[in-house]
């Protein structure tokens, strides 16, 4: 069974429709990338997956559990995480801080919640910014605070928003490593991205969307090639570039 079971989301605001009919699945242990152009849907399904909207009709089942009209706390409490496109540092407070509001979710023994905190800390390259107010980081490193935050909560699943935009080419290939790391620990990521130099070497899948409706789900190297796919979202010249990259060795 899926961890993540998405079946036939709708979301509407009014008549726009943000998402319709849209299904896919992600499996325990993989990486699934969301991809498709501006306005497509995609922070909107996470708002679903995550509990901050109830969608529309449509049914959403995490780890064996129909989630769909369950407040995003319960949603994290069971394990899936999420960061936000839009960074949400709680600025006044520390780096540490800021991590150990995620640990707190289920650790509520002080010393082991540190313990946590100080381990995410680490993990997403912080260590050095440990007791910055997290309103003075650079945003590569609000990025990184992002996923510490949604790490520090323990999850089975992990949603990353954009984790990767206004980053430098080095940062942006330290956070691909980071997230390739988190899934050869056992954590399973579906990540929104518009770079997709982060995304196809280390999907497994990508589901594409297009004016809030699924237009393909395949592997990496197959929707790189996919005409409606190129004609949607990446444009000829793109698609291109995409197919130099694959020759280079993504799959
Ligand atoms: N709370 C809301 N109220 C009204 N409309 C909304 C709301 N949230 C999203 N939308 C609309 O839904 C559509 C999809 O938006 P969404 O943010 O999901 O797109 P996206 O694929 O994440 O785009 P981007 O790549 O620019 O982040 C857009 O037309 C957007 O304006
Ligand atoms: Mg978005």
């Amino acid at each position: 069974m899926a961890l993540l079971e998405v079946d036939n989301l709708t979301m509407t605001f009014g008549s726009l429709v943000a998402n319709r009919d849209v299904s896919f699945q992600v499996e325990a242990g993989t990486i699934v990338g969301l991809i498709g152009p501006n306005g497509a849907g995609k922070t909107t399904i996470f708002n679903c997956l995550a509990g901050m909207y109830k969608p529309t009709a449509g049914r959403i089942v995490f780890d064996g559990r129909d989630i769909t009209r369950l407040p995003a706390w319960k949603v994290s409490r069971l394990g899936m995480a999420r960061t936000f496109q839009v960074v949400r540092p709680l600025k006044e407070m520390t780096v540490l801080e800021n991590i150990l509001v995620g640990a707190y979710l289920r650790q509520a023994d002080s010393d082991r919640a540190m313990e946590i905190a100080l381990r995410c800390l680490k993990t997403c390259f912080l260590e050095g910014d440990k007791d910055r107010p997290a309103g003075d980081l650079t945003i590569g490193n609000k990025k990184r605070l992002e996923v510490a935050r949604a790490l520090a909560t323990g999850p089975k699943l992990l949603l990353l928003d954009e984790a990767v935009a206004g980053l430098t080419s080095t940062e942006v290939r330290q956070m691909v490593g980071l997230i390739r790391g988190l899934r050869d620990e056992g954590i399973t990521i579906l990540m929104v991205e518009h770079i997709m130099e982060a995304i196809m070497p280390i999907a497994d899948k990508i589901v594409v969307l297009d004016g809030g409706i699924k237009i393909a789900e395949d592997r990496p190297a197959a929707v790189v090639a996919n005409e409606t796919v190129i004609k949607a979202y990446f444009g000829e010249k793109f698609s291109q570039r995409l197919k130099t990259m694959k020759q280079a060795g993504a799959s």
